[in-house]
């Protein structure tokens, strides 16, 4: 078992992960428990319905999850969702459908019992939209912070694995902006045999070169999760402009177990449970002379992982 997740927030998500993973359930099962814990607790604005609303004052919000199966779901631009990617989960049980958007990921929600409930943005929400305001400055700025989407990867007990990405996207975007994260073969994308992989960052760079997707064809090539990362980034940087500005940091897992994990800028961090232990890591990076270093946090060990 094995549970792989992008920044500082995949620490706690991991570990509701392997609690999952622990108990029986499937590598699904794992990482929407994973990406819930996120959305719930995520202190950081970047998940879930406290996150930065849009230019509009708007929190919008992405979510998808995929099966080594090639089973998949995925909502777009819902509004009043606190955990999108159980949504995402729904299209992708309960319905013959990949994606929902908008209005219709919305009803589709209220018909599946879910609370739909548009809040007022918070105290920090609003102060933060009214500063940006001030300026309107539509600038993606190289993420410094240790916070994004979370994007995990999981491998279950019978070698299943699947991949899941929930975020409330870029701050300030324009209304009606979707990134990468709900965008099966950009933002995630696993297939059986082969592995899986995930990104996070600025979405745009990452729809540019179907990311995801990119990384999963490069390792069935032969590629190792490692070097199928780093082609994808240095691939990027070629293909979009301005790469000094922007971070996108990835991870890919194989169904050996091997993992793979590499970022445009230093910064990247993401977290890996494996054989009993949920540690941080610091990716290497392209634009700089990072190697991967384990920064000292391992919390609890769980038996059998
Ligand atoms: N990677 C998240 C987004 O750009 O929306």
């Amino acid at each position: 078992m094995r549970v792989l997740s992008t920044w500082d927030h995949g620490l706690p998500a991991n570990l509701e992960a392997l609690q999952r993973l622990q108990a029986g359930g499937s590598a699904t099962d794992a990482v929407e428990a994973g990406c819930i814990q996120c959305e719930r607790e995520n202190g950081q604005r970047t998940v879930g319905l406290g996150g930065w609303p849009d230019r509009d004052g708007t929190v919008t919000l992405d979510a998808a999850v995929m099966q080594c199966d090639g089973r998949a779901g995925s909502v777009a631009f819902v509004r009043g969702v606190a955990h999108p990617i159980q949504l995402a989960r729904m299209v992708m049980d309960r319905t013959p459908h990949v994606m929902l958007a908008g209005a219709g990921a919305e009803r589709f929600a209220r018909e599946q019992g879910m609370q739909v409930r548009e809040r007022p943005l918070d105290a920090e929400q609003h102060a933060k939209w009214q500063a940006w305001l001030q300026e309107k400055r539509y600038a993606p700025a190289v993420n410094v912070e240790n916070h994004d989407t979370i994007s995990m990867i999981a491998m279950d007990a019978s070698g299943r694995m699947a991949v899941a990405s929930t975020t409330s996207g870029l701050a300030f975007k324009m209304h009606g902006r979707v990134g990468d994260s709900p965008i099966i073969g950009s933002g995630l994308f696993v297939d059986r045999g082969v592995g899986g992989a995930v990104c996070t960052g600025l979405g745009e760079a990452v729809l540019r070169t179907a990311g995801a997707h990119a990384i999963v064809e490069a390792m069935r090539a032969g590629m190792s999760p490692q070097h199928a990362c780093e082609a994808l980034i240095h691939r990027l940087i070629d293909r979009v402009p301005g790469s000094g500005d922007y971070q996108v940091g990835v991870l890919a897992m194989d169904f050996s177990g091997r993992t793979g994990a590499f970022s445009v800028q230093r910064g990247f961090t993401y977290a890996l449970a494996e054989r009993g232990q949920n540690a941080m890591h610091q990716a290497p990076a392209a634009l700089g002379q990072d190697s991967t270093i384990e920064v000292a946090m391992r919390v609890r060990e769980r038996p059998g992982t």
